[in-house]
């Protein structure tokens, strides 16, 4: 019995936009040199008493503004633009500016199609017209008696301060994109009228990033946790912590969120073309415990003649932690293992990792004495705990750290004939749930404070967000690194599968998933809105658990037809990976 719900026409349409935005992003940018109005100025320099903001031409018809106060930004700061842009001007400028403009003061540039405008001191932005008109997209919001829209707190830090900075808005805006979330009870993909909060935990990956029905893309260049307010007249972006406020505005035709995309992606970095096998169908679940159970299970895919591109070996499959190899007792011989699911299936294999270390993993010690784990302000440095031990992050921040977990993954599956990795539990700050206690059953739940983490390149506060994408990187340079000897290219031999991500994580031979999703009809419809607005945040290479992550019960009629739904919305999704939930972990 198929029920005749909305759901069916929803998911109708996800496909489509799927499909749609996986076409878009692939197209190649058109050469925006003809007819195109060159920017009529390096940038602009606001001396704003102990405030400073730097206005430049970045990219395709945009802006990159950075606000500090008492000293310049360095430059230095962790950024996700890619400098040169793919298209656009203002390539490798530093903090270049020929115009200096003091309190005050007045300026007005234009790059493309967008033009800003300082005036005594307050920053709008316009789209101009094929006809020379100019329509106001934002502006920095001011009123009387209202807080500065460039707001600036330092309390008790010196080298750094928490912002808010404030925008115009329309009531009748409609905002998409600001990452994965897995809320919204309004089923809704416009985020007007929404608080989203700037801190990621599993299936929570919010990136400050969203297109505006008015016509404009703005990108918050930085890595610093807070939220972003969507009110009626006003959006505000508030972080706990930052050096310089950082952002990119791009216009376009309202409704050309296409044309949005790509002068986005022309800053922030395009997919690459994904190798063929990831396509196919993809068998996962929560947990294979030994090789023989993965032979059996190829020569059943053999058997039964049923096609199968990837085969995934799910968590503590290692003995300890922060070990990134597996546990012989139960995963003798790796080699013939892949080798023997190849020869059966044509498979790939991918391996999970997590970025947690305990103190038994043989990895501990070293890694304690050369720095690459994060630590805490106060305390031990643990940044949380799981299954009964406390554990640390590798600090992924840190080069070297990248260095150290690729040299181990190599040496432990990629050398061995398992390519792909499955980046788990990598959300940054804690290994998973915003503020509970995870994985020890009895205590399952029980609240505790976050860490106040601490890595190479800063706080969890200031640059959290990005730990996921700089340990994704660690997977990028090490793919990068063993096949790229003959030069860079636009495709992918090997791909890793994610949790988190942030902005421009399009760029990495990667894929998003959305989390640990439960396995009911009213998740499966949330997956819509999570789905879409990732796409409309720059990121099409995204998926789901196929039947949800746990709860599911094939033995109701119920279960079965959710499963089918789900495995309909599956099929049309750029990856296709079915992850069944078993309750033994161990
Ligand atoms: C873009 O246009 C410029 C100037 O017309 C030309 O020199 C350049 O080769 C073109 N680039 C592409 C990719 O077509
Ligand atoms: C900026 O423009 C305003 C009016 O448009 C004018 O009153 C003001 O003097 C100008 N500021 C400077 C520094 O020229
Ligand atoms: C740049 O061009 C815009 C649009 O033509 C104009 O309003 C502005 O004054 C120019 N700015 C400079 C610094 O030349
Ligand atoms: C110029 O173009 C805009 C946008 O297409 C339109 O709203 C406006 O009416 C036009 N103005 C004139 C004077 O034609
Ligand atoms: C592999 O794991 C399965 C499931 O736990 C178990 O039934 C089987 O005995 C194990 N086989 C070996 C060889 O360890
Ligand atoms: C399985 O893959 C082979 C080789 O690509 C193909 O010829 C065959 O049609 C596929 N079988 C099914 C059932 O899709
Ligand atoms: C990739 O190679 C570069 C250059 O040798 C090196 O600096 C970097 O650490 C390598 N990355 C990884 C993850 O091994
Ligand atoms: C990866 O492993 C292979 C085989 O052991 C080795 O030749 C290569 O140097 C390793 N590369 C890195 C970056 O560890």
């Amino acid at each position: 019995m198929w029920r005749n719900t909305p759901l069916s026409s929803l998911l109708f349409a996800i496909q489509i936009a799927f499909l749609l935005l996986l076409l878009t992003l692939g197209t190649a940018a058109t050469n925006i040199s003809d007819g195109y109005f060159q920017p009529n100025s390096t940038g602009i320099k606001l001396q704003n008493g102990f405030e400073r903001v730097f206005i430049q031409p970045f990219g395709p018809h945009g802006f990159r503004v950075r606000a500090s106060i008492m000293r310049d930004p360095t430059g230095n700061e962790p950024s996700a633009l890619v400098d040169p842009p793919i298209t656009g001007p203002g390539a490798s400028a530093g903090l270049a500016h020929d115009l200096t403009v003091p309190f005050k003061g007045n300026a007005t540039l234009r790059n493309g199609n967008l033009v800003i405008d300082l005036s005594q001191g307050v920053l709008s932005f316009f789209r101009v017209s094929p006809n020379g008109s100019r329509t106001l997209l934002t502006s920095e919001y001011t009123d009387t008696k209202t807080l500065p829209a460039r707001y600036y707190r330092q309390d008790f830090r010196a080298g750094s301060f928490a912002a808010e900075f404030s925008f115009t808005s329309e009531a009748d805006e409609q905002i998409y994109g600001v990452g994965q979330q897995a809320c919204c009870k309004d089923n809704s993909v416009n985020k007007k009228g929404q608080v989203v909060d700037l801190i990621n935990y599993n299936s929570h990956v919010p990136l400050p990033v969203f297109m505006s029905s008015k016509g404009y893309l703005q990108f918050f260049n930085m890595p610093g946790q807070g939220r972003l307010e969507f009110s009626p007249l006003r959006t505000r972006l508030a972080v706990d912590e930052a050096t310089t406020v950082d952002y990119w505005i791009t216009t376009a035709e309202p409704g050309d969120y296409d044309a949005l995309q790509e002068q986005f992606t022309a800053v922030t970095g395009r997919q690459p073309t994904p190798p063929d096998f990831i396509l196919g169908y993809q068998q996962s679940k929560l947990r294979y415990f030994n090789e023989t159970q993965i032979l059996n299970l190829a020569q059943r895919f053999h058997d039964e003649q049923v096609n199968v591109s990837l085969i995934v070996v799910d968590f503590f499959a290692w003995k300890f932690q922060g070990d990134w190899s597996f546990n012989p007792e139960f995963w003798p011989d790796p080699v013939s293992m892949a080798a023997k699911v190849k020869e059966l299936t044509g498979a790939e294999m991918m391996v999970s990792l997590w970025p947690s270390v305990e103190d038994l993993s043989v990895n501990y010690i070293p890694m304690q004495e050369q720095g690459l784990l994060a630590t805490t302000r106060d305390g031990p440095g643990v940044q949380d705990s799981f299954a009964g031990v406390y554990t640390r992050l590798v600090d992924s921040t840190n080069p070297a750290a990248r260095e150290f977990l690729w040299k181990r993954l190599n040496d432990s599956y990629f050398s061995k004939g398992i390519h792909n990795f499955w980046i788990d539990q990598a959300d940054g700050g804690t290994i998973g749930e915003p503020f509970e206690n995870n994985g020890q059953d009895t205590i399952n739940s029980l609240p505790y404070s976050r860490s106040f983490a601490q890595y190479f390149l800063g706080t969890q506060e200031k640059i959290g967000k990005m730990y996921p994408w700089l340990h994704q990187q660690a997977i990028e340079e090490g793919f990068r690194n063993l096949t790229e000897a003959s030069g860079p290219t636009t495709s992918c031999q090997f791909m890793s599968l994610t949790r988190s991500t942030f902005v421009g994580g399009q760029k990495f031979c990667s894929y998003l998933w959305s989390g640990d999703t439960s396995s009911r009809f009213d998740v499966l419809a949330q997956q819509i809105t999570a789905g879409v607005s990732v796409a409309a945040s720059g990121i099409s290479s995204w998926t789901l658990d196929i039947g949800g992550f746990s709860g599911l019960n094939v033995d109701t009629d119920e279960g079965r037809e959710l499963f089918v739904r789900w495995l309909s919305m599956g099929v049309f999704l750029p990856y296709m990976r079915v992850h069944g939930f078993v309750l033994r972990l161990f």
